[in-house]
């Protein structure tokens, strides 16, 4: 299968924006519509009160000036206007206005020529120097005559800008609140999808026994308990494998020491057989001291894997500790150096496990490196470190991490070895390292071979 291109946004992150999309689009739309809407009826409103005002306006100016003699200023002053409208009479060749500001120029010259010269009723929109305007011309032919009125869409304009940036403003806040509410929802929807992903890196950090709550979740039921069926079989499986180690290692042990007591008499008298025999003998013990060995390791290990390992913690000082671990090794005379900060140093272990792990990288360096050169205990930054170096081959690179795994032994165990490894010594150093909250790893030592460094918390586990 081809891998997907990878989303680059979260889940979260794109339903938030859907949410807020979808919140734009609605609230935009209708805001467009609404603005549209209120536009037109304005301005058909206006426009026909205007229109209405300037017949009468109209019919007006045709009665006054009927009668000879008319007093056209008094006529323009007694006519009545719609608010924001001007009147501009046209009386045979001159033009009067009721505004200063508002007289011929303030028609448009196609307007006059419309009105004055053919006569025929008009209207229409117009802008003069930025304002638009609504002018609407009537001819009153039988006096010789001409009606405008003048009426300025400003506060119009106005009054629309206002309800533009209004509705605009709603559809801002109608988008965040949308975000806001898509975010939220999809918070409560992956809600339990979270807890899915703890339960299973719980799990996946060991702690078998946890499992999913989702009795609430109607949706989420069916994952849940089969999440937890799987989590179930699993930890039975792991729970019984680590019991079958564990078993087999309690089976082996009492024929074993049956096999080990027999041994040990036919030893005692082996000055009674023949050569060839001898040597089988020899080789007999040898791999009966392995056997035991491996078994003393592998329930061991069972308990780490059991999860019953449990620590027994004192408070202890680390660098006695470590000397008298060094003295029941295979090579007691190794020095011991204590590093600046670790003289006296009073820290909480289990006893057992650190002569363990001493015993075991002490044996390691007599068996694979002709001998250590030093055990160390160094204070690091919160960590002590146990140090065991050796002048000998050293550990290949590719091979650091591995020799710490169960069973496996290095290209040098293969060679070199004395028959008495199986590959669990440095697994179960790892494994009483993690168990105190630390770790283990080989590394080169400064001058040709290896150097393994076991770091644990000071402040203890
Ligand atoms: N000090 C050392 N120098 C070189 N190789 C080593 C040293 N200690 C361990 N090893 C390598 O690591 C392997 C694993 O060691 P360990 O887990 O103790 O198992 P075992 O000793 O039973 O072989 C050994 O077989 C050996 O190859
Ligand atoms: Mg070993």
């Amino acid at each position: 299968m081809r891998p997907r291109r990878r989303l680059r946004l979260g889940l979260r992150a794109r339903v938030t924006a859907a949410f807020a999309l979808g919140a734009l689009v609605l609230s935009a739309s209708m805001s467009i519509i609404t603005y549209a809407a209120a536009r037109q009826s304005t301005l058909a409103n206006q426009s026909a009160a205007v229109l209405r005002q300037a017949y009468v306006n109209a019919a007006l100016v045709r009665s006054t000036l009927r009668s000879p003699g008319a007093d056209i200023v008094g006529l323009l002053g007694s006519l009545d206007t719609v608010p924001g409208s001007n009147s501009v009479l046209y009386d045979r060749g001159r033009w009067y206005a009721t505004s200063l500001g508002v007289g011929q120029d303030a028609i448009s010259p196609a307007m006059q020529d419309l009105v004055v010269t053919h006569g025929a009723p008009a209207r229409q929109y117009h802008q003069v120097g930025g304002v638009p305007q609504l002018e609407v011309g009537l001819p009153v032919p039988e006096v010789g005559a001409a009606y405008f009125e003048v009426f300025s869409l400003q506060d119009l304009q106005r009054t629309l800008r206002i309800l533009a940036l209004s509705l605009a403003g709603a559809a801002l806040a109608t988008t965040v609140g949308g975000a806001v509410l898509g975010r939220w929802a999809s918070g409560r929807a992956l809600r339990p999808l979270g807890e899915v992903a703890e339960v299973a890196a719980a799990i996946a950090g060991g702690r078998l026994d946890t499992r999913l709550e989702t009795a609430d979740e109607a949706d989420l039921a069916t994952l849940a308990s089969s999440f937890n069926q799987m989590a179930d079989n699993l930890q039975a499986r792991i729970e019984r494998e680590a019991r079958f180690t564990s078993d087999v290692s309690h089976e082996l042990r009492s024929p074993l020491t049956t096999l080990a007591t027999s041994l040990g008499i036919i030893q005692s008298r082996r000055q009674e057989l023949p050569e060839r025999s001898r040597q089988a003998l020899d080789l007999l013990i040898a791999e009966m001291s392995r056997f035991q060995h491996m078994v003393t390791d592998l329930l061991e290990i069972s308990r780490f894997d059991a999860g019953a390992a449990e620590l027994s913690l004192d408070e202890v000082p680390l660098d006695e500790v470590v000397r008298q671990a060094v003295r029941v090794t295979r090579a007691p005379d190794v020095p011991v150096e204590i590093g600046p900060g670790a003289t006296a140093l009073v820290v909480r272990v289990d006893k057992r496990r650190i002569e363990r792990i001493i015993t075991n990288l002490v044996d390691n360096a007599y068996t694979y490196a002709g001998g250590a050169t030093m055990v160390g205990v160094e204070a690091h930054e919160g960590q002590v470190r146990l140090v065991v170096e050796d002048a000998g081959p050293g550990v290949p690179a590719e091979d650091r991490r591995r020799v710490f795994e169960r069973f496996s032994r290095g290209s040098t165990g293969g060679r070199r070895g004395d028959g008495e490894g199986t590959g669990l010594g440095l697994a179960l150093v790892t494994e009483h390292a993690h168990l105190h909250g630390g770790r283990a790893w080989v590394e080169d030592r400064p001058g040709g071979g290896s150097r393994f460094v076991v770091e644990l918390p000071a402040s203890g586990p």
